[in-house]
């Protein structure tokens, strides 16, 4: 079927009709900024199974979108729409406790090396606020360091600095900080010192300029959301260290990282422990909930009720099951479906990278392979987040519409996701019609 789409070259019609409509009564005809694409408009879907998603057009695509991620298993994995259905069917949300959620947070002590104590949450840029005001309740301190180029999400005091231009940026020893759009107040970034990922030297100046103020460090720890960039070996300890001989908390967003990169996140991968972290995305399967974690000297304030975190729709039934039954699927059999995520995803990275040597663009991967960039870039090192703004962004948006047409859904910003539901026939497919994008666009 989709080999057929792919010959046939696909159009979206019905697509185009919803998304005029959906014009008039979503703002911009959708719930979320990162939906908002233009080339050629946002698409219409009705129905997934694995790793395929159908539009309402009919067509057939292979996903890489994974719906920014959240989807390990693939779409509809039957366990977990089955826990779901099974949860719901004896209530929704009890705004009580339930044992559910005590076994999942359990599980998750298990997994995470760093998870002393957790908190249920509906979505990781809440979450990442709460981690937030902890650390400075605990440090005493209000200043936070952050990473140019890194997303934690779209709240106000973390949305400076995520992808500003080179002219707004500034010098890079000593970055501005740059409101992520409008209607970002300069006072609510007025506590956060922006840095240059992957330079020690950068932090080290940092804490010495600020003796006794600065509270904590927040980072990727792999810069998943520009250029899946991976970290120079040592850069996490050494942010250890420095957070340990300042007395600032480490703090790891690993909305991303955390179960698709290992069941224990980045910090059992790298074997880095920060203080506190935050999970979500494939946590729960596409289902909203996310999990502060953390040691339980950072997490004491809410139990003491000194610190705030609160949500209505917190741990509701059906995320805490869907929760559970993912990390049961990604667990049985000695961990089967987390080795073929790995073993398609390293396959995929190694047949692209291939096409690369032998294609005149210059296209380029990076990343370890659960999740991965892909871009036109022509210089050899990409370390940090102004390298990647040398990425030739226009020309990946013309790759992505391409890619569609062949019947491969991808993210605009060049982050694919792959799920334990891709196989080596979607390898393959895949890479026949990358090539074939790639001949179109020179
Ligand atoms: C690293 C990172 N942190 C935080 C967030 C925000 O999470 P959410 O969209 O669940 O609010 C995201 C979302 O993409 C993310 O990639």
């Amino acid at each position: 079927m989709a080999g057929m789409a792919h010959e046939r070259g696909l159009s979206y019609p019905q697509s185009e009709r919803w998304s005029e409509r959906a014009r008039r009564s979503l703002a911009g005809g959708v719930s979320s900024q990162f939906r908002m694409s233009k080339d050629p408009h946002p698409m219409f879907y009705e129905r997934a199974v694995g790793a395929r998603i159908w539009d309402v057009d009919g067509n057939e695509l292979i996903d890489y979108t994974l719906s920014q991620g959240p989807l390990i298993l693939g779409h509809s994995h039957p366990d977990v729409l089955a826990a779901v259905k099974e949860a719901i069917d004896r209530g929704q949300l009890y705004a009580g406790q339930f044992e559910e959620e005590v076994v999942l947070a359990e599980a998750l002590q298990r997994l995470i090396p760093s998870a002393e104590r957790l908190r249920f949450g509906s979505s990781g840029s809440e979450a990442v606020h709460a981690a937030l005001r902890l650390a400075r309740y605990v440090s005493g301190k209000p200043k936070i360091i952050k990473f140019e180029g890194h997303y934690h999400g779209w709240l106000d005091n973390v949305s400076f600095s995520v992808n500003p231009s080179l002219d707004a940026a500034g010098e890079r020893e000593a970055p501005r900080r740059v409101p992520w759009g409008g209607g970002v107040p300069q006072e609510a970034g007025r506590d956060l010192i922006v840095l240059p990922w992957n330079d020690l030297g950068a932090v080290e100046a940092a804490f010495a300029a600020h003796p006794g103020e600065i509270g904590a460090l927040i980072t990727e720890p792999i810069m998943c959301n520009q250029g899946c960039i991976a970290p120079r070996p040592g850069f996490l300890e050494c942010l250890r260290a420095a957070c340990d001989r300042y007395e600032a908390a480490l703090i790891f967003d690993e909305i991303i990282t955390g179960i698709r990169l290992d069941l224990g996140g980045a910090q059992r991968y790298y074997g880095v422990t920060p203080d506190l972290s935050i999970f979500g995305k494939a946590l729960a399967s596409g289902f909203p909930l996310s999990a502060l974690v953390g040691r339980e000297r950072f997490m004491a304030p809410l139990e003491r009720n000194e610190v705030y975190h609160a949500g209505t729709l917190n741990a509701n039934n059906a995320s805490v099951a869907a929760a559970l039954a993912t990390l049961r699927v990604l667990e049985a059999d000695d961990g089967a479906a987390q080795r073929r995520l790995w073993a398609t995803s390293r396959e995929l990275c190694e047949q692209l990278r291939a096409l690369a040597e032998s294609h005149p663009l210059p296209l380029r991967v990076s990343g370890p392979g659960p999740m991965f960039h892909l871009g036109f870039h022509e210089r050899g090192d990409v370390t940090e987040y102004r390298h990647t703004l040398e990425y030739d962004g226009a020309r990946y948006q013309r790759f992505c519409a391409l890619m569609l047409e062949r019947g491969v859904r991808l993210i605009g910003r060049g982050l694919w996701y792959v799920s334990a539901a891709h196989g080596m026939d979607d390898v393959a497919m895949t890479i026949e019609r990358t090539r074939d994008a790639l001949d179109q666009l020179l």
